[in-house]
């Protein structure tokens, strides 16, 4: 296991280039299921989450070959139908292979992922879109078995609460199933116009593309194609944090800035001063950090994955901000280590009261998730003094080369092995 060990307490200024999202690269991956040609994707970040996936669609038979940030997908010879629970616990999101799989093969069986650190996440309406479509779904031993054995059908799927990765299965189920679907209520995030993208690329039929109604006319097979993942925002919204709680300023490089327009909004709130750029943009401390009230919503609304992140930064700023979380049920597990590391913050149910302080002090802690362990890098940045963050692999599922871009930056950084 490594740790990351900060010396902090230094104005940062430099240029970071953001790698390709890992919430994108993930359901593209997912998608190579629903075809027997190859696909190639560029720009996939070198991450953990990302070999998960790449060991799921090896075991279940596909064979990948990578050069760099390339990786070559031949799924011809898919002959394994279940996503084991040793692959499946190590990350959530392998359920996405469920609507691909099913719709290749006409049955399915997959590990249900079991508790998560950030609260239940049931996967109830990923099957109920599924068994809409004609799929028989069965729990058993703790796994979902999905049968279609006349294949899926185009169906009208009204899903009650927005979901990213139900929207993103339902997609790719319906892709070649008989017919059209409609999506209602489904979700608008940046990674779903991706993986649609990709799929039409395949020769899906889809529109409504980034709208919350999605149509897409069932295809009997889809195409090979070649694609280029999408840049990273909630890579790039951390890193627009970091040079402002340092004092300093950070310019981030191969990104629209309207793909994180309500995080550059926010901080503009806070005193930020933000300047955008055709494929990029510059954050920079404007003399001090203002109290703010922020609560998170699907897109194109404040990202739960930028919560941690901005909730450090307000606790350095001058007054009381309030920060609610409405997304997930329990995603504050990064307080009691922010507290540790000097901030003040009263949890009342889905929100906190954050109450400045001039700087946060370093600390050890402890990184429990991905998201809430960045906000513990950005007070560590903050804080004079070493402080060390154990349990980094947290971290490498999401940010790739985290110490060089930080390093870049001129943060005195480093990975050590415990
Ligand atoms: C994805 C992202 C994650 C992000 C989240 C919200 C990936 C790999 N992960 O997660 O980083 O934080 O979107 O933007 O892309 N829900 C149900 N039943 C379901 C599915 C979801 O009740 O069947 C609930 C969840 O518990 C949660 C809410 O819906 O409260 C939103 O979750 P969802 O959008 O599905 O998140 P993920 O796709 O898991």
């Amino acid at each position: 296991m490594y740790k990351l060990e900060i010396n902090g307490g230094k104005p940062l200024k430099g240029k970071v280039q953001i790698s390709g999202a890992k919430n994108a690269a993930l359901p593209l991956m997912a998608a190579c299921l629903c075809t027997d040609k190859e696909i190639n994707l560029s720009n996939v970040p070198k991450l953990s989450d990302i070999a998960t996936m790449n060991d799921l669609l090896s075991y279940l038979g596909a064979e990948i070959s990578q050069s760099g940030n390339g990786f070559k997908f031949s799924t011809k010879n898919i002959k394994e139908v279940r996503a084991p629970y040793d692959i499946v616990k190590k990350m959530r999101a392998s359920v996405i292979v469920l609507g691909g799989l099913l719709a290749r093969n006409g049955y399915a069986e997959i590990s249900l992922p079991g508790g998560c650190a950030i609260g239940l996440r049931p996967i109830n309406l990923h099957l109920m879109a599924l068994e809409k479509m004609g799929a028989e779904i069965d729990l058993d031993s703790g796994y979902v078995k999905a049968s279609a054995k006349n294949g899926l059908k185009g169906a009208v799927i009204d899903f009650p609460i927005v979901s990213v990765g139900a929207t993103e299965n339902t997609l790719i189920a319906a892709a070649t199933a008989k017919g059209t679907t409609i999506i209602k209520n489904a979700a608008r995030e940046p990674e779903i116009v991706d993986l649609a993208n990709l799929l039409n690329a395949m020769g899906a039929k889809i529109s409504g593309i980034g709208e919350s109604e999605i149509t897409i006319e069932g295809v009997s097979s889809l195409n090979g194609c070649t694609y280029s993942v999408m840049p990273d925002r909630i890579e790039a919204g951390t890193y627009a944090v970091a040079g402002p709680i340092t004092g300093g300023e950070t310019e981030i490089e191969g990104i629209n800035p309207s793909l994180l327009e309500s995080t550059l909004q926010t901080l503009e709130k806070m005193g930020v001063k933000v300047t955008r750029k055709q494929n990029g943009f510059t954050t920079a401390f404007d003399g001090k950090i203002l109290p703010a009230s922020v609560q998170t919503e699907v897109y194109p609304g404040f990202p739960t994955d930028m919560q941690a992140q901005i909730t450090a930064l307000m606790c350095v700023g001058a007054g009381t901000s309030f920060m609610q979380e409405n997304i997930f049920e329990n995603r504050f597990m990064h307080i009691p280590e922010l507290i540790r590391m000097g901030a003040n913050i009263n949890i009342s149910g889905h929100t906190l009261e954050i109450k400045g302080v001039s700087q946060f002090k370093a600390a050890e802690v402890m990184a429990t998730d991905l998201r809430a362990s960045s906000s513990l890098i950005l007070a560590g940045l903050n804080a004079a003094g070493k402080t060390s963050i154990h349990r980094l692999y947290h971290l490498d599922r999401g940010y790739e080369n985290l110490e060089e871009k930080l390093q870049a930056c001129g943060a005195d950084v480093a990975r050590i092995k415990e």
